[in-house]
């Protein structure tokens, strides 16, 4: 028996909703295909973005949107996306497969998405191979509301009204892909470029430095020290790998070691950040700088027949446990963790959408994010959890994941995550300073560990109304069925 304490009368920290963000780069067919087909296409499109895939991720509520990269950002020229498309330079996308980029999808078109989705803007700025000038005057070009010389150029290009630019990052990846520079070299860098981030009129922007990969604990030691009261965010990157970066693993055809493995590396988020903030807890022991996990996701070999360099991957029950945990974990770290943005929305990497020319599908992580919703902006509750072990040949794991939060009208929302592909698992809990009187669950799991919706099935891993759970004198118990995630919504 798994047992659980929720503390309902407890809890101060709010669940930002920016938690439940996305990511979209310029790679492979996210934007170009998964986002933007062009206003002359035969796709139903509003102004050149897709009408189905907006619809289907505003289900989700997008709090926030990180664009253009990843890798792409420390390469990409802002003004080569303004002006009127036929007169877009090209460029070639260098770091995804050599292709060249026709600059179509720029500063306008994403601003764009961003209404169309109700999502905030968090644009990615270019340190690697961009000035301090360029910076800057994207941030003029986008915010300012007087006269000047990037303002009027954003009216000469249709868009009267400054946009609201609430986040932005100052470079990415600068300790590989961004310019494989020292963390000393970048901290003096980063202080240097944010300091033309201005915040014109209203507009104020938080700014994010590049944090560290996975456990580069120096990195984020030096930022801190000689950059952290720069910022508002540090970003950590770390992406779920089952295998090694050469020979990742499948997607789809896969065995219990791989479900083993990956969940494992999946649960190692929680020791990432507890040990970053560890360190963020020295230099910043009030914890005004957030952490800022721009990019996590699982990554594996592509899809057999498709294009090595665009990332495209099919998504699992399995993913959707990936996904389940590290909603669990940043939930429960929401006093460090302020944002998180999964990579990505579209046909790359851990996606929420897969798109075939007119088709699309969602995937089973687009389902738990849909499930998840309620924590978005809801109060942490505090959680004591006694885990049953999931154990395979030699190794275990605890068997089950939790959070709960109760949201402004005070209804409690628990997700929970039976990572054992084969058993289910009993959970006994105690609402404490609460009275539950009534329990609606759902489910989400599928026949086997490699289940998955295709185009020709597109709900074959769907949630599903859960039943299986009763009132008790202290709170409730539940039976979680194998391999699932369960989200029970409490009055
Ligand atoms: O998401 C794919 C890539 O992974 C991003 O471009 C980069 O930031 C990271 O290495």
């Amino acid at each position: 028996m798994n047992r659980v304490i929720i503390g309902a009368d407890l809890g101060s920290v709010t669940i930002e909703k920016y938690i439940y963000g996305h990511f979209s780069e310029h790679l492979g067919r996210c934007i170009y295909e998964g986002f933007w087909v062009g206003e002359d296409s035969d796709i139903p499109n509003i102004r050149g973005i897709r009408k189905d895939v907006v619809e289907a991720l505003k289900k989700l509520n997008p709090p926030v949107l990180r664009w253009p990269g990843g890798c792409f950002a420390d390469e990409y020229h802002w003004m080569d996306g303004i002006g009127p498309r036929e007169k877009r330079p090209t460029m070639v996308n260098t770091h995804w497969g050599g292709v060249t980029e026709n600059n179509h999808f720029g500063t306008h078109e994403f601003m764009d998405l961003c209404e169309l989705l109700g999502a905030d803007p968090y644009i990615c700025g270019n340190v690697g191979s961009g000035t301090v000038q360029e910076m800057a005057q994207w941030v003029e070009y986008i915010t300012f509301d007087g006269k000047s010389p990037m303002a009027d150029l954003r009216r000469q290009n249709g868009r009267e009204e400054p946009w609201r630019l609430p986040f932005f990052g100052i470079g990415n990846e600068n300790w590989g892909c961004g310019g494989n520079m020292r963390p000393e070299y970048y901290a003096d860098l980063y202080r240097r470029y944010q300091t033309y981030v201005r915040h014109f009129g209203k507009n104020r922007i938080y700014k994010i430095a590049c944090g560290p990969n996975g456990d580069d604990y120096r990195w984020t030691e030096v930022l801190m020290r000689e950059a952290g009261a720069y910022m508002d965010g540090l970003s950590l990157h770390y992406y779920t790998v089952p295998g090694t970066w050469a020979k990742k693993g499948s997607a789809t055809e896969f065995d219990e070691d791989e479900w083993f493995i990956t969940l494992k590396k999946a649960l190692r988020i929680e020791e990432l950040i507890k040990r970053h903030s560890a360190i963020m807890d020295r230099y910043d022991p009030l914890k005004r700088v957030g952490l800022i996990v721009d990019e996590w996701g699982t990554w594996y070999d592509v899809e057999p027949g498709t294009n090595p360099a665009f990332l495209y991957q099919q998504n699992t029950v399995r993913d959707a446990l990936v996904a389940g945990l590290h909603l669990n974990i940043f939930n429960n770290h929401a006093e460090r963790v302020k944002m998180a943005n999964i990579a990505q929305t579209v046909n790359v990497l851990q996606a929420m959408i897969l798109t075939d020319g007119p088709k699309m599908i969602v995937t089973p992580t687009y389902h738990v994010f849909e499930m998840y919703k309620p924590h978005q902006g809801a109060t942490l509750l505090p959680t004591w959890v006694e885990a049953e072990q999931y154990t395979w040949k030699d190794d275990s794991l605890p068997a089950i994941s939790v959070s709960a939060s109760r949201s402004q009208e005070g209804s409690i929302t628990v997700t929970l995550c039976n990572l054992d592909p084969s058993r289910e698992r009993a959970v006994e809990a105690e609402v404490r300073g609460a009275a539950v009187s009534e329990i609606q669950g759902r489910v989400l799991t599928g026949p086997a560990m490699n289940s998955h919706n295709t185009f020709d099935h597109p709900d074959a891993v769907v949630p599903v109304p859960f039943d299986d759970h009763q009132l008790t004198a202290k709170g409730w118990k539940a039976t979680l069925p194998p391999r699932s995630v369960v989200v029970l919504e409490m009055r």
